[in-house]
């Protein structure tokens, strides 16, 4: 069996066919093997019909906060508890890996962070991690309100051009932060300007068909890509193949060129974390130049390809939810606005500014919590275990064999009624008095003291019943940068906009896959702010 794929592997295809089928049998001996586990019964209709998460929620107000999902002989244990996510995110992280995610996400990430084997994993995330350094983060607000101006600009001029009376226009919002999302992490991550924002180029379509195929095959739980032949006879395939490669070739050249231009001067100023007067600030320049030319160009590209994705359709999902929360919410969007007027005073976002926009922080924060990306983390054990009881004592620990696959599910602890006061309802307010009243056994509560100078809320201060970024050492790397950029565009467009859903918010359908987004787009009304 031939592959093609450059730098993959030749003999890979026979092995992860072997890999799948040794996956299959250990999972169907775990499966069978989680004694007295509450057992949810799947249907295969569970996974098309809507959009998985509901399914699992209405499962974990059944059954409890672990359970036994099984779909015939396939089968996955089902966490929705703060205890026990804590034990597998980071008291015992190592006895876990991403399976399934892995499989899913490795052809296109080779060994980039997140499908990464511990090994390589360990010493990538020890180079990575000082990348994102809070001056890094703070001289990135420069490219985050370039990129965003060039959105608000857009879209004034559509309204311009546009011969509607009352200054509106109709866009798709989700759409709008998609590309505003690309163009801020190609800055960011490599210095490359996609301007998705106003064109479309090769690069930028090989981007959206690999994030869409990345996105089809995380609803699969069976890796139909690694069978023989399908690459070069179905035809989506061959795309994705094509895609992969417009896409590696722009990284290569781009990884080549700042080997190329290292120099001296940028070192020193890197060492010193001046990022003020770097012209390219870029992490990529950061990897380079710290590394010297010894950093292994594939290696490379896979970080750099997993940053792209990993950074690009969250944080638009994130700003996609906010505006749609908000839009309902109008006395919330003026408060926000009524914010913004007050810190900005029209004048450009700083990152003392930034400091300033409470609210709006609040906002993304409560957007993660109702609309978390992704809604499931993904694990499988690597070795025989035992699950702490849960909270409240809710059972004695469950035993789980070797090749169990976990889904930590965000959702339901984003929404569980034990920890959140009116669950479902957004209220950013909440941040501010947590739900303290109760006493939850094994659960610390809330408590903003157990991390001092947080900006925003996160998994400690909760005691891991807020998991936007999930927790222990797997943690997203990039959550500071993603939360500043979110905060600086949601308040750039509200600045210059209000905005109105089109229709009813029933009609925005939800899809899911690695991120929840709308089926048909964000449709919204946006009028001029005078
Ligand atoms: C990991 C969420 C933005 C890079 C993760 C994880 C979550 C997450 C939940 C943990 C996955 C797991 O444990 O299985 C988000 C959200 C974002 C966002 C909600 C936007 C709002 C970003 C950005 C970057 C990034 C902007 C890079 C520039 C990564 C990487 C990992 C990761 C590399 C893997 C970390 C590791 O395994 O060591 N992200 N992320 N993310 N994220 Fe993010």
């Amino acid at each position: 069996i031939r592959c093609q794929s450059p730098g993959v592997d030749k003999t890979k295809t026979k092995r992860n066919l072997f890999d799948n089928a040794s996956n299959l049998l250990t999972n169907l001996l775990a499966g069978g093997n989680l004694k007295n586990m509450p057992v949810a019964e799947g249907a295969v209709t569970d996974l098309f019909d809507r959009p998985l998460f509901y399914s699992l929620y209405d499962w974990f107000l059944e059954h409890g906060s672990v359970y036994k999902l099984a779909f015939g002989p396939k089968s996955f244990v089902v966490v929705s508890d703060p205890i026990v996510a804590r034990y597998i995110l980071r008291e015992n992280a190592f006895a876990y890996d991403k399976g399934v995610l892995a499989e899913i996400l490795e052809p296109i990430m080779g060994k980039g962070l997140i499908p990464a084997d511990l090994d390589t994993w360990k010493q990538r995330r020890k180079v990575i991690t000082p990348g994102f350094h809070a001056l890094f983060i703070e001289a990135m607000v420069r490219v985050f309100t370039k990129c965003s101006e060039r959105t608000v600009l857009k879209l004034e001029e559509r309204i311009e051009k546009g011969d509607r009376s009352d200054k509106s226009t109709i866009v798709n919002l989700e759409e709008e932060f998609s590309n505003l999302a690309l163009d801020i992490i190609g800055l960011g991550v490599f210095n490359f300007d996609f301007d998705s924002v106003n064109k479309e180029s090769p690069v930028i379509k090989a981007v959206y068909g690999t994030l869409f195929e990345a996105e089809h095959r995380s609803t699969f739980y069976i890796p139909y890509w690694n069978l023989p032949l399908t690459q070069w006879i179905v035809p989506r395939q061959r795309k994705f193949r094509s895609d992969l490669k417009v896409i590696n070739d722009c990284l290569d050249n781009l990884i080549k060129n700042a080997k190329e231009t290292r120099q001296e001067d940028d070192v020193e100023k890197l060492q010193q974390r001046d990022y003020s007067s770097l012209k390219d600030a870029s992490l990529l320049r950061f990897l380079v130049d710290m590394r010297g030319a010894d950093v292994d160009d594939r290696q490379l590209r896979d970080d750099l390809m997993t940053m792209l994705i990993a950074g690009h359709e969250t944080t638009a999902a994130v700003l996609t939810w906010s505006i749609f929360l908000l839009a309902q919410n109008p006395t919330k969007m003026r408060k926000a606005q009524a914010e913004i007027d007050d810190v900005l005073d029209d004048g450009a976002i700083t990152a003392d500014k930034l400091k300033k926009l409470e609210y709006i922080r609040l906002i993304i924060v409560e957007s993660l919590r109702l609309y978390p990306q992704p809604p499931l983390l993904i694990r499988r054990s690597l070795r025989p275990d035992k699950l702490p009881g849960g909270y409240n004592g809710a059972n004695e620990g469950y035993e789980i064999p070797a090749g169990t696959d976990i889904f930590l599910s965000i959702y339901n602890l984003h929404r569980s009624p034990y920890f959140w006061n009116k669950p479902n309802e957004f209220e950013p307010e909440r941040f501010t008095v947590p739900k303290m009243d109760e006493n939850i056994e094994g659960w610390a509560g809330f408590d903003p003291a157990r991390s001092p100078g947080a900006m925003y809320p996160n998994e400690i201060i909760a005691d891991f019943a807020f998991l936007p970024f999930g927790g222990g050492p797997r943690k997203c790397v990039g959550d500071q940068f993603a939360l500043l950029e979110s905060t600086v565009a949601l308040a750039m467009l509200l600045q210059k906009f209000d905005v109105e859903l089109r229709g009813s918010p029933d009609e925005v359908e939800m899809v899911t896959g690695a991120t929840i987004h709308t089926k048909d787009g964000l449709w919204c009304r946006l009028k001029k702010r005078t």
